[in-house]
């Protein structure tokens, strides 16, 4: 199966000029949800994951049932203000400005295996975000995952780690 049959590409969302790869056209279809979950797991299994930590909003959807189907934790990178208790906050650049991503402080345990997994790599800026956010915490980072990568953005040259990805455009 050929999953960019079930990616719609949306112009000029949320902006003039930027081309918007949605994935709700592949969640509400049950069949290439399954398979692309199913490739997402052949590809992360070989990481060997004690959790999978998924990126807000949009890497929960990917990460939670992920986890599910490797038998693994799952955690959550939050934006801003949005998880109780104590929390680690990792800010980093964005083009304009900064943004903010936290983690419970007791989310992982010292030298656990922590797969980081999003929906989509653009500029690569979120990914490595984070993989510092979770390192900054104990986590040993072996690989990122998206199911999505925009090539021509080279995110990928940001991280120190392989990025699994499903589906890449360029
Ligand atoms: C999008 C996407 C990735 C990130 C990729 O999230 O879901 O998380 O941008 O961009 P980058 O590689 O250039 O950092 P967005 O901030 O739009 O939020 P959402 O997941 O909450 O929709
Ligand atoms: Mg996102």
């Amino acid at each position: 199966m050929d999953l960019k049959d079930h990616i719609r590409s949306i112009p000029d969302f949320p902006k003039p000029g930027i081309l918007f790869y949605d994935i709700s056209t592949l969640l509400r279809h049950a069949d290439a949800w399954q398979v692309a979950m199913g490739r997402m797991a052949r590809a992360v299994r070989a990481h060997q994951p004690d959790l999978l930590a998924g990126i807000e909003s949009r890497g929960f959807l990917v990460a939670a049932p992920l986890a599910l189907k490797l038998g693994c934790g799952f955690v959550m990178l939050r934006k801003r203000g949005k998880l109780p208790g104590e929390t680690i906050p990792l800010d980093y650049g964005l083009e304009y400005g900064t943004d903010r991503i936290e983690i419970q402080a007791d989310a992982i345990e010292r030298g656990q295996r922590v797969v980081v997994v999003d929906d989509l790599l653009a500029t690569g800026g979120t990914m490595a975000a984070g993989i510092q956010l979770l390192r900054n915490i104990g986590a040993v980072v072996p690989a990122a995952a998206t199911l999505i990568e925009l090539t021509f953005l080279q995110g990928r040259s940001r991280l120190d780690v392989p990025c699994e990805t499903l589906v890449s455009y360029d």
